[in-house]
Formats: structure tokens, sequence, C-alpha cells
């Protein structure tokens, strides 16, 4: 069936969607994104994830072409017009269409270009996934030195999954200076004697939305939290390690570069905090 997608102030059939080919976004990768999840038809964490979107934006110097009530609407039209119960909204913005390629910005009352489009995925609250745990390689972080701005340059996150799908793995941890940032898509956590470790908030990582509220559930449930970069070498001794994302919530790790971690099955610390933040943001959810 064909979705309705939203572009630049309209809805239409998914087919008839188009931007130009001087997009920014296209040409440079100019542009930044949100997604957020839906689950019983409800956007998780709407207000988190506009709040990003804007510091994107203002770290770019990018124009916001609607209104955060606007966004919340457009995401709830697409959310109807699509019947989506549980699965993804992505958002994209970019700088818009300059009228040739040039490096320079374009004016500044050149229109960005905003899309919007639903993916359906029934079941991604019961992901089978989360049952067994996921597999992770550890690759080089060669990424760009601001991934605190979720900007659409995802080359090298498609070039580490490859690489990890060819190890046999499901995604993979990067780590620079010896220490691990975080996965291809995901932040990167473990857990030991009880407490859980995940790198603290700087330019080497997105702040990911799911993490501040697996953090909050986590204090709240007065468990002991540790903000601070880890090795590879400690995330494989760890008891525990789980990864958390929009699309993924909470997800257990049970192996790193083919070495078990912990008992080598999902541990009790990622099935409660799993357990825990779906219910607060299904409560929550708007
Ligand atoms: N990815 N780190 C990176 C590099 C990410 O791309 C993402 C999200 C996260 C987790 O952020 P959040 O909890 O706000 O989803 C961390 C999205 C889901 C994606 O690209 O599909």
């Amino acid at each position: 069936m064909s979705r309705t997608v939203y572009v630049n102030g309209e809805y239409l059939p998914e087919s008839e969607a188009k931007v130009s080919i001087f997009d920014r976004g296209f040409l440079f990768a100019d542009g930044v994104y949100e997604v957020t999840s839906v689950l019983d038809g409800k956007l998780i964490d709407f207000e988190g994830h506009a709040a990003r979107l804007q510091r994107s934006l203002g770290e770019l110097d990018m124009a916001t072409p609607v209104t955060m009530d606007e966004l919340l609407e457009i995401h709830r039209e697409l959310v109807a017009r699509n019947g989506i119960e549980e699965g993804l909204i992505y958002l994209q913005i970019t700088r818009g269409a300059a009228a040739d390629r040039d490096f320079a910005y374009p004016p500044e009352d050149t229109p960005p270009t905003i899309v919007l489009f639903t993916q359906s995925k029934p079941g991604l609250a019961e992901s089978p996934a989360a049952k067994t745990g996921i597999k992770v390689i550890s690759i080089e972080d060669q990424r760009w030195g601001r991934r605190d701005i979720k900007t659409v340059q995802l080359l090298y996150p498609s070039m580490g999954k490859m690489i990890a799908k060819a190890a046999g793995c499901d995604d993979a941890w990067m780590v620079e200076d010896g220490h691990v940032t975080e996965g291809t898509s995901n932040n990167a956590y473990i857990v030991k004697d009880g407490t859980i470790v995940t790198r603290h908030l700087g330019t080497e990582i997105l702040h990911g939305i799911t993490r501040a509220a697996v953090l909050r559930v986590a204090r709240e449930a007065q468990m002991k939290v540790e903000e601070r970069p880890f090795t590879i070498e400690e995330a494989k001794a760890a008891d525990e390690a789980f990864i958390t994302s929009a699309s993924s919530f909470v997800m257990p790790v049970v192996e790193i570069d083919g070495e078990a971690v912990g008992s080598g099955t999902p541990g009790p610390v990622a099935a409660r905090l799993r357990e825990v933040y779906l219910d607060e943001m299904r409560k929550a959810a708007i």
C-alpha cells in the first residue's frame, strides 16, 4: 500500500513526493533528522525529539520551517493517514535547494526542505531480538567530530553495519582513543556489579533521547549510573551490555567481538530497564 508522506507543506502519495536535485541534503548531507517511535498509535517522547531537532538546527544555523506545534500536528496526521499502530516516523530538514551546486550556504531566504514519512513496524515493542539479545563487533570510529548534531551524514554508520553483517553480527560499537563512543545508530552501555555505565555527553556522541529517559528511569529506580568512557575490554568483562535508541528501545547485547558478555544471554538489568522504560513511555505518549 502506498504511504502518504509530507513534503514542504503537502501530504502526498509517496510516488508523487519530490525534492530538487539541487537540495543541499542530497548534495552536501546538509540536513538534520529525527526518528520518533509510535506505540499504540501515539508518539513516544515527541518533546525530546522536538527539542533535539531545534538544537541540531541551531548548531548549524539552519532555519526551522515549522513551529513545534505544527510539527506535532504533522506527525499525528501521518500516523492517522497511514494507520500506524507501531512504527517509526522519520523527519528530515535540509538547508533547502540553492539554484546550483555551491559549497557556500545559499541566501538566508532560501526555504528549508522538510520531509516526513512513516514506517509501519508491527511488533516493534515485542521484538524477538529483545529476548535473544544482539551481537556486536568493535570498529574504529571514523565519523566527523560533531556527532552531537543529528545530521544525515550516515555513510560511516552504514559502512559499520555492513562490516558487522559481514562478521555475522547485528551492529558495531565504535571505538575512539581506546574507548567506546556509541553504536552505529544507538547509545552503548555496560553493567558491572549493578552499576550502569555509559559514555558521558559531549561532541563525541549523539545525545540520545532514549538514553536520557532510560537514565532517568534507572535513577528513579535507585539504580547506580556512571556516565564515563569505557573500553571494549571492560565491556567484555561486564555482567551485561545493552544499547538504546528510538527504534530498539533497550536492547541487550550478548556478544562483543565473538566473546560472550556475562552469561551470553540477556541480563536482568537490561530486561528491567526495557520493561520500565516501555511502560513509562507508553503512559506519557501523545
Ligand atoms: N538513531 N547514536 C546514534 C549515532 C544514533 O544514530 C541514534 C539514533 C542514537 C540513539 O538516539 P535516540 O535514542 O534519540 O534514538 C544514538 C536513529 C534511531 C536512526 O538513525 O534510525
